[in-house]
């Protein structure tokens, strides 16, 4: 079992973000990326679209053998991880915006939670920001469009500027401490974060993603089941219901970003 691959999952390209400091942190592992791009994005989709989606993506995993599942995707973590878990039962690792690390920042700045719109308004974020020592220092920004704009291959940081004017509109000038890039693609584009929060905010507007915390606890639930591998060599193998053609030269690419 401890030989078998990790399967990695997200409605798209942004697992892959998190698939790299996996193979970082964990080159002895091998891995299968299973992306759902024909149906991305997923965080303008209804909770049953978005939890019927995940699952039948979750199958195709458990299909091809994986010892666990790393749900990178923020979206369908926040819909539908406990059900995901009671129907499998290898051990299913999930991503969170990480809003913690980003409210533990000193100052008396905004933190700005920056994801998908079911991202934002489902309960189980909701809950992780109301246990925050103060949960209105966080505010929360639907982006609706990056996802798809990712999905077609644009990287540049100007490709985003339209949609960060709309979204960052409501708080010009706002003195902000942090920004969490809440959905796992978001990674990809800091420079486009970047560049708009120079634009558009005031204060020092830290990236912060939940990405090694991630692959941290992978490690630690490896460890914890007796299936941490000794000789894989941080082999991946990509799957998708998209146009694989044109998406694996772009996935190779991401995965091997050193820029981030
Ligand atoms: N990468 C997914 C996330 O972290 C994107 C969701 C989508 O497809 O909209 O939320």
């Amino acid at each position: 079992m401890a030989n078998r691959p990790v399967g990695f999952f997200d409605s798209g390209l942004g697992g892959a973000s998190v698939l790299r400091e996996a193979l970082k942190l964990l080159p002895n592992e091998n891995y299968i990326y299973y992306g759902d791009n024909a149906n991305a994005p997923y965080g303008d989709r209804s909770d049953e679209e978005i939890t019927s989606l995940t699952f039948r993506s979750a199958h195709r995993l458990v299909d091809m053998g994986v010892k666990a599942i790393v749900l990178a995707c923020n979206t369908a973590t926040a819909t539908c991880i406990n059900q995901i878990r009671s129907e499998f039962s290898i051990p299913v690792i999930s991503v969170e915006p990480a809003i913690k690390p980003a409210c533990m920042l000193p100052g008396d700045g905004k933190v700005l939670m920056m994801a998908t719109m079911a991202t934002t308004r489902l309960e189980r974020y909701l809950r992780l920001q109301q246990r925050m020592p103060d949960p209105d220092r966080v505010i929360n920004i639907p982006c609706p469009g990056i996802v798809e704009r990712i999905e077609s291959g644009k990287f540049s940081a100007d490709d985003y500027d339209d949609l960060f004017a709309e979204y960052l509109a409501p708080y010009k000038n706002t003195n902000t401490d942090a920004i969490v890039l809440g959905c796992t693609h978001y990674i990809f584009i800091k420079d486009a974060f970047r560049r708009n929060a120079a634009l558009h905010l005031k204060g020092k507007c830290e990236l912060i993603d939940g990405n090694e915390g991630t692959v941290r606890q992978l490690q630690r639930v490896l460890s914890d089941h007796g299936l941490t591998n000794a000789s894989g060599s941080a082999s991946v193998t990509f799957c998708t219901s998209g146009d694989a053609e044109r998406l694996l030269p772009i996935f190779n690419t991401l995965i091997n970003r050193k820029d981030l």
